[in-house]
């Protein structure tokens, strides 16, 4: 699709992205979108990444795969990105066996069917 991923440093605290060097790299590299993964139900930082990505207008994509029903302050993971993308493999924490699903409240992508073979 023509992106170039660009990585970032984690910290050790939650494994979620240092949050300095996540906005060194919002300065230096004008990305377009950030996929923060939540790992293994650590929860990031949300208020302050959404802060950095609204004010480099960053679109935010919740990978919430290894965190589905973790909250920060009482609001699910998920709920924060323009898209998150969930995965109901077996090893994750409802499983349809394989399986996932994409959420999204933004009404440019309602609609779409999105089938990866
Ligand atoms: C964080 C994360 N993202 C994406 C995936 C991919 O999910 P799937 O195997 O359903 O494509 C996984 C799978 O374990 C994952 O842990």
């Amino acid at each position: 699709m023509g992106f170039e991923p660009l990585l970032c440093d984690c910290n050790l605290y939650d494994l979620s992205p240092d949050l300095d060097k996540l906005e060194m790299l919002f300065i230096k590299e004008n990305p377009g979108s950030l996929i923060l993964v939540s790992v293994l139900g650590l929860i990031p930082d949300m208020f302050t990444i959404k802060r950095l990505c609204n004010e480099y207008d960053v679109v935010l994509i919740e990978d919430v795969c290894e965190s589905m029903a973790s909250t920060y302050w009482g609001r699910n993971l998920g709920t924060f990105g323009t898209v998150s993308v969930f995965s109901t493999y077996f090893g994750h924490a409802i499983s349809t066996i394989e399986g996932g699903f994409v959420n999204t409240d933004e009404d440019e992508f309602v609609g779409y069917n999105l089938i990866v073979p």
